[in-house]
C-alpha cells in the first residue's frame, strides 16, 4: 500500500487560523450565550475566566507542543504521538479515544451545521415571518423531527433538511480530501476573517439598538451589566460564586469551545515544522477563540436576549436547550428589527461557516491515524470515514424524536470523554513524557517568555482542577446517564454504535502497531527525526 506524503502547513498563520476555526464554532455563538444567559450572567463568567486560565492556557500549550514533538518523529496520529511521548504501546492505546470522539462529535455537529444552513437559506429568501416565539418552536420541532422518530425521512431526499446535510457532507470531505495546507488551511485563510467581519456587522446592530422595547432595564447598558456584574442581581460578590454547577458548565463550556481534549490540536500542530513557535501560536488561538466567544458570542446574542426577553425570560425553562436561543428565541427577536430578515441571514450565515470550521477539523485527527495506521492514502481514507459518519448521522437524524441520539452522543463525546482525554493528556505530558522536557518542547522557538510557574501548574494545578471538577461533574450526571442507558432503547442503539467504533478503531490500532514495529518507526524514537514514508 503506498504511503502518503508528508504534509505541512504552509504558513504559522495558517496554522493558527486553522486551529482558531476548530476552536470557533456552535460552541461560541449558541452554547455560550444559552449558558450565560441561563447561569446568571456575570455569575457564569468568572467561574469561565479562571478555567480559562488554569485549563485552556496550560492544557492548549501542553498540546501544542506534544503534537509538533510527535511531527517531529514522523507521526501526526495521536495514538503514534502519545506513543512518542510514552514510548510504551499503553501510549497509544490512550490516544486511540482521540480518534474517536472527534468523529463521534462531527457526526452530530454536522447535522446542526445543516440546521443551519437550512436557516440562513429561509433568511435569504425571506420566507422567516413566523411572528411568536412559540410559531418559532413548533417549526423548529416540526424541522428536526423532534416528536415522532423518522419523521425528517419522511420526505426523502426532497427533505430541505436531507438536501442541506448533503451539502454539508460534500463541503467538508471536499476541503479535508485537499488536505492541510490546500484545503483546510485555504479555507480558513478566507473563511476566518469573513466570519469576523459577519461577527462584527451584527456586533455594531445590536449595540446600535439602544433600548428597542422602550422598557425600563432592558436597554444595552442593562444587558452588559447582567453579563459582567456577577451581582447584578442583588447577591453578594461570593453568594454569586456559590453554585457548584456553574463552575462544572463553565469548564465544560471551555473544553468544548477551545477544542481542548478532542485531540484537534495535537493532530494540527502535528504537521508543523520542528522550530515554529508553538507558545505564542497557542495564546494567539486561545484570544481569538475568546474574542470570538466572548466579545461577538457574547455581547451580540446576550444582549440581544436581555434588550427584547427581558430578564425573566432568561431562564433554563425559557432557554435550557442549546437550541432554544438561537433557532427559537432570537428568529422570533429578528422578526421586530429593522432590517431583520438580512441581520438573520447574516447570523445564521455565521454559524455555518464556523460550524464548518470546526467540523472539518473533528475530521483530521481520525483521517490522520486511518491513513498513519493503515498505510491508505487520503482517497481511501475519506471514503471509509465518509461512510462512518454519514451513516452516523443517518442514525442521529432518523432518532429524532426529542433529539435523543443526538443529546447521548453529545454528552459521552461532548462532554464526558473530552474531560478524560484532556485529563490524561496534561498527564501524561506533565508527568509521563517529563516536566522538564515538556517546558523545553513549550519553549523551543518560542518568541515569547513562558513564565517558570507554568511548569508547577501543568503538572500539578490543572490535573487537581479538572480531577475535582470531573469527579463533581460525575457525581451528578452519571447516575442519571446510566439509568437512560437502561431504559430507553435509542440511547442503547447510540451506545453500541460508540461501541462498535471503538472496538473497530481498536482493530486498526491492533494492525497499526504491528505495522509500525515492522517499519521500524517505534524502534529508537530518540534517535528517529522522521520517519514518515519509511
Ligand atoms: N470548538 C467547537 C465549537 O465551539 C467544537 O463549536
Amino acid at each position: 500500500m503506498g504511503m502518503p506524503k508528508k504534509e505541512n502547513w504552509g504558513s504559522r498563520l495558517g496554522v493558527i487560523l486553522a486551529v482558531m476555526g476548530g476552536a470557533v464554532g456552535l460552541g461560541n455563538f449558541l452554547r455560550f450565550p444559552g449558558l450565560v444567559a441561563t447561569c446568571g450572567g456575570g455569575a457564569f463568567m468568572i467561574p469561565y475566566l479562571v478555567a480559562v486560565l488554569v485549563l485552556a492556557v496550560p492544557i492548549s500549550w501542553a498540546e501544542w507542543a506534544a503534537g509538533r514533538y510527535g511531527g517531529s518523529k514522523g507521526f501526526n496520529s495521536v495514538p503514534g504521538i502519545f506513543y512518542t511521548l510514552t514510548k510504551r504501546p499503553y501510549g497509544a492505546w490512550l490516544g486511540l479515544l482521540h480518534t474517536i470522539i472527534p468523529i463521534i462529535i462531527f457526526i452530530y455537529y454536522t447535522l446542526i451545521e445543516a440546521f443551519c444552513l437550512v436557516y440562513a437559506c429561509s433568511y435569504l429568501m425571506d420566507s422567516m415571518h413566523l411572528g411568536t416565539p412559540q410559531a418559532y418552536l413548533d417549526s423548529f420541532n416540526r424541522f428536526v423531527g423532534m416528536d415522532e422518530n423518522g419523521a425528517v425521512f419522511a420526505e426523502g431526499l426532497f427533505s430541505p433538511l436531507f438536501a442541506a446535510l448533503l451539502v454539508c457532507y460534500a463541503v467538508n470531505f471536499f476541503l479535508i480530501y485537499r488536505g492541510i495546507s490546500r484545503g483546510i488551511e485555504r479555507f480558513c485563510l478566507f473563511a476566518m476573517p469573513l466570519l469576523i467581519v459577519c461577527g462584527l456587522v451584527l456586533m455594531v446592530r445590536v449595540i446600535t439598538l439602544g433600548n428597542p422595547m422602550g422598557i425600563e432595564g432592558q436597554s444595552y447598558r442593562d444587558s452588559l451589566n447582567f453579563m459582567w456584574n456577577p451581582t447584578h442581581s442583588g447577591q453578594t460578590f461570593l453568594e454569586s460564586l456559590s453554585n457548584p454547577e456553574t463552575w462544572l458548565l463553565a469548564a465544560g463550556q471551555v473544553f468544548f469551545s477551545y477544542s481542548i481534549g478532542f485531540g484537534l490540536i495535537i493532530t494540527y500542530a502535528s504537521y508543523m515544522k520542528k522550530d515554529t513557535d508553538v507558545a505564542s501560536s497557542s495564546l494567539t488561538a486561545i484570544a481569538g477563540n475568546g474574542f470570538c466567544e466572548i466579545i461577538i458570542g457574547g455581547m451580540m446574542v446576550v444582549p440581544v436576549a436581555v434588550m427584547f426577553l427581558g430578564h425573566d425570560a432568561l431562564n433554563k425553562e425559557t432557554l435550557g436547550s442549546t437550541f432554544a436561543l438561537g433557532f427559537q428565541a432570537l428568529p422570533s427577536v429578528f422578526d421586530k428589527m429593522w432590517f431583520g430578515q438580512g441581520i438573520g441571514f447574516l447570523f445564521f450565515f455565521l454559524l455555518f461557516l464556523a460550524a464548518v470550521t470546526s467540523s472539518i477539523s473533528e475530521l483530521q485527527p481520525p483521517i490522520a491515524f486511518i491513513q498513519e495506521g493503515l498505510g491508505v492514502g487520503r482517497n481511501r481514507s475519506c471514503l471509509f470515514l465518509f461512510l462512518i459518519t454519514f451513516t452516523g448521522t443517518c442514525l442521529v437524524m432518523y432518532y429524532s424524536k426529542n433529539l435523543q441520539a443526538l443529546d447521548t452522543f453529545d454528552f459521552w463525546a461532548g462532554n464526558f470523554f473530552i474531560f478524560i482525554m484532556a485529563t490524561v493528556q496534561i498527564l501524561i505530558f506533565g508527568w509521563v513524557f517529563g516536566i522538564e522536557r515538556g517546558m523545553a518542547e513549550i519553549r523551543r522557538g518560542a518568541k515569547m517568555q513562558v513564565p517558570n510557574f507554568i511548569a508547577f501548574v501543568i503538572k500539578y494545578v490543572s490535573p487537581l482542577y479538572l480531577i475535582v471538577i470531573f469527579g463533581a461533574w460525575l457525581s451528578i450526571n452519571l447516575p442519571k446517564r446510566i439509568a437512560m442507558i437502561r431504559s430507553e432503547s435509542v440511547v442503547q442503539l447510540s451506545c453500541y454504535f460508540m461501541f462498535g467504533l471503538a472496538v473497530f478503531f481498536s482493530l486498526i490500532l491492533v494492525y497499526a502497531l504491528k505495522r509500525w514495529r515492522k517499519t521500524r518507526r517505534l524502534v529508537h524514537l530518540d534517535d528517529v527525526e522522521d520517519v514518515a514514508g519509511k
